[in-house]
Parts: structure tokens; sequence; C-alpha cells
């Protein structure tokens, strides 16, 4: 069982949110508001998913901004977590989906094994907190500036990840 996490205030999240759920098909897959999420909530699913995106540049919009250190109290030992964030690239170059990077870091240190990574190629930016080893720690869209771009990256996306959620 899969459970994909968002906040309610992120309204294009949402909407990729509901993007991933469709795109795993036949499997069972919940969307949860991170508002309405309370800790039995992350034990719960098998396979987590989160997904932000980046607000008052470079930081997490609410709520997940507020979860943050209750975040780092659950215990995801070993649970595999992957992350898709939304930015703008052009108009945030400094902190390109920097918000996958914080809750890459919450979820880490919750003892989650981050899965889901993508290639940076193909976007223009300077600095990004969720690069690591010229890799997104988790899936980045700009629907900003690529929306057209963004059904086939989630498609492909939640294809690698059917390989890893099982
Ligand atoms: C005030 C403001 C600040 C933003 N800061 C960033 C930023 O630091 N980095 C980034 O990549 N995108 C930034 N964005 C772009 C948003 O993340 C992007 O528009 C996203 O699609 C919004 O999704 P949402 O409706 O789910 O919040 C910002 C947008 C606004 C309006």
């Amino acid at each position: 069982m899969i459970g994909i996490f968002y906040s309610k205030n992120t309204l294009r999240t949402a909407e990729v949110a509901k993007k991933v759920q469709e795109a795993f098909g036949e499997e069972a897959v919940d969307l949860i508001s991170v508002e309405e999420a309370w800790k039995n909530e992350f034990d719960k699913y098998k396979y987590i998913i989160a997904g932000t995106s980046t607000w008052f540049d470079g930081e997490l919009p609410d709520y997940w901004d507020e979860l943050i250190p209750e975040l780092s109290t659950l215990n995801l030992k070993g649970k595999k977590v992957a992350i898709f964030g939304l930015g703008n690239q052009a108009e945030y170059p400094d902190n390109f989906v920097d918000g996958i990077g914080l809750l890459a870091a919450a979820l880490k240190k919750a003892g989650a094994v981050l899965t889901g990574f993508t290639s940076t190629d193909g976007y223009v930016y300077n600095k990004s907190l969720a690069e690591v080893n010229g890799m997104f720690e988790g899936l980045a869209l700009d629907m900003d500036n690529e929306p057209d771009k963004a059904d086939k990256k989630i498609r492909d996306w939640v294809d690698s990840l059917k390989n890893e959620f099982k």
C-alpha cells in the first residue's frame, strides 16, 4: 500500500499527486493531506511518496514547514520514500525545488531510505538543495515553464517506482 502525502495548501502539487496516483493504475495508492496526517498514517503505509512545492525563496510551504520537527521524530527506519517537487527554474534559479532537499533531509533523519532520484539533465538553474551528485533527490517538475513535459516525466518516474515499491 502506497500513501502520497502533500499539503492541501499547494494546489498544483495536489494536481500532480492525483496524476501520480493515476499513473500507478491498479495499485492501491491513497492521497493524504499532511494537515490531517498523524504519526500512524506514516506508519500505516509500506511505501511513502511525499510531494511539495517550494515557496518563500527556498522554503517549504505550509504545512510541511510546520511538520518538519515532527517528521524527524517518526520511525521510518528502512521504509522506502520517494519525493516529488514543484518549482520554477527561471524565476528561482538559486533555490530550484529546494523543497525536495528539505524534505529529503528530514525524512532521512527519520530513517527513510530515499528512492526515485532523477537526472538534472535538461534543467537550467544555478543552485538546488535537491541536487546530490548530479541527481535530484526526487522528481523535479517545473509546471510554470514546462507543463508540457510533466506527464511523461511522471509516467517514467512512476514506472521506475513500480520496480522499487515491491
Ligand atoms: C512567492 C513564491 C515563491 C517561490 N519560491 C520558489 C523557490 O524558491 N524555488 C522554486 O523552485 N520555486 C519557487 N516558487 C515556484 C512554485 O514552487 C511553483 O509555482 C509551483 O508550481 C507552485 O506549486 P503549488 O501551487 O503546489 O504551491 C515560488 C512561487 C511563489 C509564488
